[in-house]
């Protein structure tokens, strides 16, 4: 929550700012605002709303603000004070000659603002962050350099914060320091870069350094030097991020949400890639990694939101499989409930971003208890990539669009390749039966494909009419069993943050035990019936629906007859089998959610008071 991004060097610091804000304005777009050196000291500009907001007001000074070379800049996602132009980043000090963006949360900052306030300040915001320009201020003005200023302010602050920070009295200078939320130097020639997250520098460099709790950054557009809080230096090799920059370009796709939900083939592909052989075997290098599956006896998935589902499915495919109990957390739960295990609990982590906060805090709770961590993250580098004794990268390439999509899929895949990989050194599964079932988790993509193709193509006209029968439905219910119900909780969490319908998903059998009560003809039931046993049982729940009146549309195979029967509109997916089904059942479920929000006019990209990385509790 909350984008950074820093500039010192030759180039138009605005104009890169402007850009690396637009590639981070997925992390909040309450507000924004940049600060740049000047010759007549730190200048601001900032305003209300969507970057597009910002970048006007940039253009009046466009011609002033290009000349200049060092800023720093950020994208609000508001946690203290309502979003307005006072609240927005960056913050001053009292003489206005030190300037901060802050991404977090400072928890202490009441008390702290006593004491500025008591010792002269005024506050112009309602922020926690003005507190921590006031502060630094206090030391740069009592002659201390910018750096020492950052490193006597950094103990006395309580919570999370990514900040940087720029002062008239340091032509050239960016300071920057974090605890707990995320941030990133970028490395150029004769030029230097910070950020909240690598996709915001693409365009300009592929070489980075992660930042680690309570360090502290000196950047200058020739030298960039990191020490720990006591001022020990810290050396840290680069990592080198392979996404090229037109990953996080439109592409021709009117948002980032129908070009991510159309990359799903590819993103698939590439997860597959070098772990899933012709043959169907599964090689996922966790031994080589000092992760030895053998002493598992439990698992706990632990995750937030989408996630979450994809932890779901996880369970029911680990299980199955490879006859492991499995629990699922919701990782904010999970993290303040004394969590039992030892050494025998392998923790798997599942976060796009790989900066969820709560996530990081489960991981961090499965340490207490001597647990192994395995991460499954989108996001190389990312904090909990260096938290855990394993790492399993879903490549899904950066996903830009607030509601996920690529990044589920691909997480579900990468769960499905583990729970093969654990039954075959658990030795449950004959491995021909192994096999044959890596085998089919090969044709996913194809079937993606499939599935994005037909409902584009020749059933077009059905998806156009599921969207109808949400034009004024007043609630829906997404229904499922066994690995179908993860995926209808998907559905009604895709539905609910972009079209802001309320949805509610549910275990089909649980119909009769309450929620069946909402069905009327405005309460649409959208059920997965997914394979096998579990077909003919959400079927006989849809039954139960239709007869009380439910607008139905199914998620089914192309020729299931039962399925037209019951329901109004029917969402065809192709034969699936083996594995792949909860991938190919969910495409139909983001089309519809997509195809209910753009009928109702809404920016899919940045739903309403979301973020995309959460990073505060
Ligand atoms: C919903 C969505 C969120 C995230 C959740 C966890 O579409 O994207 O529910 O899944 O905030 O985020 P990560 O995976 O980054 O930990």
């Amino acid at each position: 929550m909350c984008g950074i991004v820093g500039y010192t060097g030759g180039e138009n610091c605005i104009e890169v700012l402007m850009e690396g804000l637009g590639h981070l304005e997925y992390r909040g777009y309450d507000s924004a605002g940049v600060a740049l050196q000047g010759p007549e000291g730190v200048e601001r500009v900032r305003s209300v709303g969507p970057l597009a907001s910002l970048a006007e007001r940039v253009a009046e000074r466009n011609g002033h603000l290009s000349k200049l070379k060092v800023g720093i800049g950020h994208t609000r996602w508001a946690t203290h004070g309502r979003p307005s132009e006072l609240n927005a980043h960056p913050h001053t000090g009292r003489e206005g000659s030190v300037a901060v963006v802050h991404n977090g949360i400072i928890e202490n900052y009441a008390e702290l603002r006593d004491g500025l306030r008591e010792r002269g300040s005024t506050f112009a915001s309602e922020t926690d962050t003005e507190v921590v320009a006031h502060l630094i201020e206090e030391y740069t003005a009592a002659g201390l350099s910018l750096e020492e200023a950052v490193r006597e302010v950094m103990p006395r602050l309580v919570g999370s914060f990514g900040l940087a920070a720029v002062s008239e009295r340091e032509p050239g200078v960016i300071v920057a320091a974090r605890r707990q939320s995320p941030l990133v130097v970028g490395f150029g020639e004769g030029e230097n870069f910070l950020a909240s997250a690598v996709q915001a520098l693409l365009g300009r460099t592929r070489s980075f350094v992660a930042v680690e709790n309570d360090e502290v950054v000196v950047l200058t557009s020739r030298s960039v030097s990191i020490t720990t809080l006591d001022g020990a230096p810290v050396e840290r090799e680069p990592f080198e991020v392979d996404w090229d920059a037109g990953a996080v370009e439109l592409g021709g796709f009117p948002d980032y949400m129908s070009k991510e939900i159309h990359e799903q083939p590819a993103a698939l592909r590439a997860t597959l890639k070098d772990r899933l052989a012709l043959d169907g075997t599964v090689s996922l290098d966790l031994a080589g990694q000092g992760l030895d599956l053998r002493g598992v006896e439990r698992i706990v998935i632990a995750a937030c939101g989408t996630a979450y589902h994809a932890g779901l499915v996880g369970k029911s495919v680990i299980e199955r499989l490879a006859r492991v109990p499995v629990e699922v957390a919701v990782a904010s739960e999970y993290r303040y409930s004394e969590p039992v295990g030892d050494g025998k609990t392998l923790v798997i982590a599942v976060s796009q971003s790989g900066e969820t906060i709560d996530t990081l805090a489960a991981v961090e709770a499965a340490r207490g208890f001597g647990g192994r961590v395995l991460a499954v993250t989108n996001t190389r580098g990312s904090l909990i990539t260096r938290e855990a004794d394993a790492v399993l990268l879903t490549h899904a390439g950066p996903e830009v669009a607030v509601a996920s999509t690529k990044a589920f899929t691909t997480q579900v895949a990468v769960m499905q390749m583990f729970a093969l990989e654990l039954a075959r050194v658990r030795g449950t599964l004959p491995e021909e039966r192994l096999l044959e079932l890596g085998r089919s988790l090969r044709l996913v993509p194809e079937k993606v494909e499939e599935t994005l193709a037909a409902l584009e193509g020749e059933y077009a006209e059905r998806l156009a009419e599921a969207v109808e029968v949400f034009e004024d439905a007043r609630c829906a219910l997404f229904l499922g069993r066994g690995e179908a119900f993860p995926i209808a909780l998907e559905g009604s969490l895709k539905m609910k943050e972009i079209s802001y319908v309320p949805a509610e998903g549910y275990p089909a059998g649980e119909m009769k035990h309450g929620p069946i009560a909402l069905v009327d003809e405005r309460c649409p039931v959208v059920a997965v019936l997914g394979e096998g046993v579990v077909r003919e049982k959400t079927l006989s729940n849809v039954d139960q629906t239709s007869a009380r009146g439910a607008n139905v549309i199914c998620v089914a195979r192309s020729d299931d007859a039962d399925a037209k029967r019951l329901s109004r509109v029917v969402l065809p997916v192709p034969e699936a089998g083996g594995l792949i089904a909860p991938i190919v059942d969910s495409v139909p479920l983001q089309l519809l959610a997509y195809g209910v929000a753009t009928s109702r006019g809404l920016n899919v990209d940045k739903p309403r008071n979301l973020a995309k990385s959460v990073t505060v509790e």
